[in-house]
């Protein structure tokens, strides 16, 4: 997700769960074959198993992009067909490639020619005046047949014409049961649910009709939520027994990227709903909000934020999410 999903993000929310597939921020294919890209791709190992989300629509150059996205150590490659911002539309990819699913099949085909790893497209139901049933049908038929390694399904429309993209996250209705029938008249063809998942415990329900559920803002907006995923979706030891361990956890990483020059704020940002609900969980986020935009904020100003949260005691926050 565009100025969430960073490196920082990412490390962070691996620190949660070992097992869920994270996501990069979209990155445009002019960006990465004209842009810093060492900076626009680097990560840390440890927060692998990573997808780089790419926004283009040029066959080479999406599969230009994907070599290197492998190259940098990216475990997936995901093509973007569901931003429905005007920046891209100018630039004919993200959502108004629903409208093209040829060449969206080109783009997975080309892809798929140059890399080993995983190459997947996140779409929406279709656009505008698009009937669900014909548009989705179309693009996944593409996709399947260029040999897309999965679909991930925003089950919403995005109306082009006349919504802010903040808007296209909320105001089309979500339609589950359209990406429910995608699934059962392609049985072979991994299909992964998104869209108003709004805790860990729903995502059961959905896995008895699709392959994969992906939680967006819940993940991102109440972190804690992922310490559920390890132990309730895939049967295993959750990393930490609760939101304050995984935060304590942080503080090496804290202290390595602000010896390299990075700020407190551009990793604790992505902490701020960790403890949504806890006893202090206001005054941390006020400590960090004021504290850590300072230019002398060092992993001491988070230690000092971390005592707020229950008078300095382990927060028990459950793993029930
Ligand atoms: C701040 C923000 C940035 C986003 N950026 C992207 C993006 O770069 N690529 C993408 O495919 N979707 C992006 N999205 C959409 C989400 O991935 C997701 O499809 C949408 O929020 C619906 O899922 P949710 O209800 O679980 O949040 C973004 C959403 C938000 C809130």
């Amino acid at each position: 997700m565009m100025d969430w999903t960073d490196r920082h993000c990412r490390f962070f929310h691996r620190l949660l769960t070992r097992r869920a597939l994270l996501y990069s921020e979209m990155i445009t294919t002019g960006a990465v074959i004209h842009g810093d890209r060492a900076r626009l791709l680097a990560s840390d190992p440890a927060e692998q198993p990573v997808a780089l989300q790419l926004g283009g629509c040029d066959p080479g150059a999406l599969a230009q992009c994907a070599a290197i996205g492998e190259g940098f150590g990216f475990a997936e490659i995901n093509l973007n067909v569901g931003c429905p911002s005007d920046r891209v539309q100018e630039g004919r990819f993200g959502a108004c490639l629903m409208a093209e699913p040829a060449l969206v099949g080109d783009c997975v085909g080309a892809m798929k020619a140059k890399v080993r790893v995983r190459v997947t497209v996140k779409c929406r139901i279709g656009i505008d005046a698009q009937d669900p049933e014909e548009a989705l049908e179309a693009l996944a038929g593409a996709v399947e047949s260029a040999g897309v390694d999965a679909l991930i399904v925003h089950a919403r429309k995005a109306w082009l014409e006349g919504l802010s993209p903040r808007e296209n996250r909320d105001v089309p209705p979500l339609d589950y049961g359209r990406v429910y029938r995608l699934k059962a008249a392609h049985p072979r063809l991994p299909v992964v649910l998104n869209g108003g998942i709004a805790s860990v415990g729903q995502a059961p329900e959905h896995l008895r009709h699709l392959d994969g559920v992906m939680m967006g803002r819940a993940a991102y907006q109440e972190p804690w939520r992922l310490l559920a995923v390890d132990p309730q979706l895939f049967g295993v030891p959750v990393p930490f027994p609760d939101s304050n361990a995984a935060a304590v956890a942080l503080i090496p990483y804290i202290e390595r990227e602000l010896a390299r020059g990075v700020r407190l704020h551009a990793i604790t940002r992505h902490v701020l709903g960790l403890f949504r609900g806890v006893p202090g969980a206001r005054a941390f986020r006020r400590h960090l909000a004021t504290e850590a935009v300072k230019a002398s904020a060092d992993a001491e100003t988070f230690r000092d934020a971390l005592v707020l949260i229950n008078g300095g005691q382990a927060a028990p926050q459950t793993v029930a999410a």
